[in-house]
């Protein structure tokens, strides 16, 4: 190996503590808010529900100071400076839209949008109006993720041949349940398969030709997808896998002609990274870095919302890490994917 230790995950920049409003208090929303509240200087000042009764509560429970009915009451708060859209996946753009005509910054949910061109209408929105826009793959704002750029950066595993990702679980099939249903933009590839192409972006960039095979379920969404990825001007292959039939390891590699980079299971959340020189039958020489700070998993969601305000406070409008040209370009693949998969219902579904 090139080095005796894994280079340290460099931190980045403390930014303002920002006032924060979150729109659709369900169950990502909380795990956001807690994260934010217990490990960040971000402050949520207010929520925005369809309900009156579920924002107060929730308002209650996180000590949030006020609760708003209606989307547009939420992004009109003077007092909110980023808006935080953690709504189910069709509501995603309509809800962005409102907050970035309001001036506001936003988070917003993983998958940005439904479908590409979507996702491009936001990002022009979001450039003309001067508010930063960030996709919330917390992934990519990791500490263990600095530590791949930087081992890609240097070169650590040469030239790179393959990267794979992947995100399955088991989830029984229910019409009812918002993965499965068409109106509200279900299936495996938008909830799950996101952060494993996301993944392979982050390393080859867009791809030249995307080859999917897949499975539907009986309300017409995906519930399988594997993908294999081309790219211009290189052998090196990307694949990512997704289903809801079925526990897949999640794991995220990068094989090349020095060495493999591993990020451990989840890949998505705090783990750990390996680097290996060694492969099947020799004895690798491997250096470890583990994330141990936190210990509740979506803990680490706080990285996500520093990085935010680092961002907003350098005066950036996207991430240098996850920029919205890239955004958009794996919602591209996913669209492409599904047609191949021969999906024919409508992701954009009834906001
Ligand atoms: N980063 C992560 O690890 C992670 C994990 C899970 C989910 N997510 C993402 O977070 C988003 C929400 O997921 P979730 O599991 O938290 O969803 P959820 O609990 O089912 O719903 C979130 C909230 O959205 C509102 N809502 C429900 N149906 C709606 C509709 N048709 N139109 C507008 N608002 C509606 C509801 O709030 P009100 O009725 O009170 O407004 C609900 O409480 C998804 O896009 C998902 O991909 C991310």
């Amino acid at each position: 190996l090139p080095r005796s230790a894994l280079p340290p995950p460099r931190p980045v920049p403390a930014g303002p503590a920002l006032r924060w409003g979150v729109l659709a208090p369900g169950g990502i929303a909380g795990r956001f808010v807690t994260a934010l509240h217990a490990h960040s200087p971000q402050r949520v000042v207010a929520v925005g529900s369809r309900s009156a009764d579920r924002g107060r509560r929730f308002a209650a429970e996180h000590g949030i100071p006020r609760a708003h009915v209606g989307v547009e009451a939420l992004v009109s708060d003077p007092d909110v400076q980023v808006v935080y859209v953690a709504s189910p996946h069709q509501a995603h753009a309509p809800q962005a839209l409102a907050a970035i005509a309001a001036g506001k910054h936003v988070l917003i949910e993983k998958p940005f949008a439904v479908d590409a061109e979507q996702a491009r209408v936001v990002v022009d929105a979001a450039r003309s109006a001067g508010v930063l826009a960030m996709e919330a793959m917390w992934t990519r704002y990791l500490p263990q993720f600095d530590v791949v750029r930087q081992l890609l950066a240097d070169g650590d595993v040469g030239e790179v041949d393959l990267v794979s990702a992947d995100f399955g679980f088991q989830l029984p099939f229910d019409p009812g349940h918002r993965m499965y249903d068409p109106a509200r933009a279900g299936g495996a590839l938008l909830d799950a398969g996101v952060y494993p192409l996301s993944f392979v972006s982050s390393v080859l960039g867009p791809p030249a030709e995307v080859l999917a095979r897949g499975a539907l379920a009986p309300t017409g969404v995906e519930h399988k997808a594997s993908v294999l990825l081309t790219y211009a001007g290189t052998s090196a292959h990307g694949i990512a896998t997704t289903s809801t039939q079925a526990a897949y390891p999640v794991l995220a590699s990068v094989s090349g002609s020095l060495g493999r980079i591993d990020v451990h299971s989840p890949f998505l959340a705090a783990s750990g990274v390996s680097v290996s020189t060694g492969g099947w039958g020799k004895d690798p020489g491997t250096l470890t870095w583990r994330d141990t700070t936190h210990t509740g998993v979506y803990d680490a969601m706080h990285h996500e919302a520093d990085a935010l305000a680092s961002y907003v406070g350098q005066g950036r409008l996207e991430s240098p890490v996850h920029p919205l040209n890239e955004v958009v370009d794996v919602i591209r693949t996913i669209d492409e994917v599904r047609r191949q998969l021969g999906v024919t219902v409508d992701p954009r579904g009834e906001v």
